[in-house]
């Protein structure tokens, strides 16, 4: 199982601190939530800082947009060499244009779904896609409680991957800890994002505890 930490969590006043902890602790991505307070009633990271955390961290990051304007903000953080750059399908008129620019800018792909959003609505897109993010909480905040209908979410996409011949990896994020990893691992997942369950414990513990 591949982790990454959600920086949300992290103590901001000292950033570089916690950037640098998790990637000692052996994290496999730096998870940078974007929140813009139009497409999530939250606002967190801008260029400013991603610009530090791309500075500090020495493992890749990976960008989970909640915003409105999708293609904007790619090219805002295309500069700072992210593996990932994921856009929610419910906010994108034009995820099929907006995937080919990603991969242009020769940043991997990805699409997160939101709770309620169904599989077959990214169907087309599958073989196309690097990554499919699919949310285990309502995006906008961390330390929510974990939603378990993604498990069959999971099994689901997990079949339409391998129908589709993507070579798509299947992310979850939202209220991962080690009391669901299993389960996640189980039904599919090769990636997980955790927040609040990494920063409230020992870095290396609670990551080594995730890598299942
Ligand atoms: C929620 C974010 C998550 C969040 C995860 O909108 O996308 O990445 O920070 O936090 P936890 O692991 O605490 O649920
Ligand atoms: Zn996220």
């Amino acid at each position: 199982m591949l982790v990454a930490p959600s920086i949300l969590s992290a103590d901001f006043g000292n950033l570089q601190r916690d950037v640098e902890a998790i990637c000692n602790a052996g994290c496999d991505y730096v998870h940078i939530d974007v929140m813009d307070g139009h497409f999530v009633p939250n606002m967190t990271i801008g260029p400013v800082v991603v610009s530090s955390v791309a500075k500090a961290s020495t493992k890749p990051l990976d960008i989970h947009l909640m915003v409105e304007n999708n293609s904007f903000f790619v090219d805002l953080f295309a500069k700072y060499n992210p593996a990932f750059i994921s856009f929610h399908i419910e906010e994108e008129k034009h995820p099929h244009r907006l995937i080919q620019k990603i991969k242009s800018l020769g940043i991997k792909a990805g699409i997160v779904l939101n709770p309620h959003t169904r599989i077959e609505s990214i169907e087309y897109l599958l073989s196309d896609l690097d990554l499919v993010l699919l949310m285990s909480v309502n995006p906008g905040f961390g330390g929510q409680s974990f939603i378990p209908s993604v498990i069959p979410k999971v099994k689901l996409l997990k079949e339409l991957i391998n129908k589709t011949n993507s070579k798509a990896i299947i992310e979850v994020d939202g209220g991962v800890s080690d009391k669901n990893i299993k389960e996640l691992k189980v039904a599919g997942v090769d990636m997980v994002v955790a927040g609040s369950y990494v920063f409230k414990n020992d870095y290396k513990e609670a990551i080594n505890s995730l890598k299942v």
